[in-house]
């Protein structure tokens, strides 16, 4: 029983050794990926950091106006006279949205003067009074501004190289994530603990390559690839931090898996 193949510390030494070497290499490779998916995804939409928008757009594609052009031609303020809501439009759609901000050249038709003049009374962090909403959107910097003044045009990823991706990672992934599976199993964790947490980690990794189609069909699918793709790195993580506690526990009798049944004998 104490040679038992299926009880990972009763192995020798070097394999143990070798072992644990190995899942340190997956650890290096599981955070290379996620610092590869936070820089691959990150500038899919113009704000700062990896958001649902990045990942959405990478997927479907986006092409989500400036919140500041839709709420103009909306018809707001009311009071906006059409010529200064046909150069804010023109401005905002425009590619050009930093450099005409203020561009001297425009004079007192520069954004930022018409946004001081028809914006400013109640959205400035100063605005007093019921209208004022300067505190929860202020228009007073461009760096105000500019949060509201972003279109978001992406492309979606061509289907072709979607499909190079998932013939890569599909494979791949589902045979490391086979071996670490076997790995779990010749543990000595509680059995249950460890199929839930295989049950997790495979169902994960299905729902986020299948997700990667789904999303490029259906809206919010972006949504459960990324909640899928935690679940699945975080869990490989956590089962291959307890198989290397596993190789390097004592060997006792009782922590040994129970020997499987063999049915030729009845199932005794
Ligand atoms: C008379 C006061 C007033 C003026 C002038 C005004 N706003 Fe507003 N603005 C508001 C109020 C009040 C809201 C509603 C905030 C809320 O959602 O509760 C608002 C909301 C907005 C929103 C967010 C809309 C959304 O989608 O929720 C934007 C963008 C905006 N204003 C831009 C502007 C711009 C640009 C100008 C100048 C061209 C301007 N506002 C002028 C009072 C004003």
């Amino acid at each position: 029983m104490i040679s038992s193949p299926f009880c990972l510390r009763a192995l020798p030494f070097g394999m143990r050794l070798g072992l644990s070497a190995l899942i340190g290499v997956l650890a290096i490779g599981i955070a290379a990926s996620i610092a590869h998916v936070h820089d691959h995804y990150e500038n899919r939409d113009d704000r700062p950091g990896l958001t649902l928008d990045d990942l959405e757009g990478a997927y479907r594609g986006l092409d989500r106006p400036a919140q500041l052009l839709t709420t103009i031609e909306a018809g707001h303020p009311a009071d906006l006279d059409p010529e200064s809501k046909k150069i804010l439009g023109d401005w905002l759609r425009g590619d050009r949205v930093v450099e005409s901000y203020d561009d001297l050249d425009l004079g007192d038709f520069a954004p930022a003067e018409l946004i001081a003049v028809h914006c400013l009374q109640c959205h400035s962090r100063q605005s007093t009074g019921e209208s004022a909403v300067g505190e929860r959107l202020p228009l007073d910097y461009f760096d105000d501004v500019k949060l509201l003044a972003y279109s978001q045009r992406v492309e979606p990823t061509p289907a072709a190289v979607l499909t190079a991706s998932t013939h890569a990672h599909a494979l791949s992934l589902a045979t490391l994530t086979l071996v670490v599976a076997l790995l779990a199993w010749c543990t000595s964790w509680p059995r249950r603990l460890i199929s839930i947490s295989i049950a997790a980690i495979g169902l994960g990794l299905l729902f986020d390559i299948g997700g990667w189609w789904l999303a490029r069909e259906v809206a919010g699918g972006a949504g459960v690839v990324a909640v899928a793709g935690s679940v699945y790195n975080g869990g490989t993580g956590l089962v291959l931090l307890a198989v290397l506690i596993d190789l390097w526990l004592p060997l006792k009798k009782d922590t040994l898996p129970p020997p499987l049944t063999d049915p030729a004998s009845g199932g005794d």
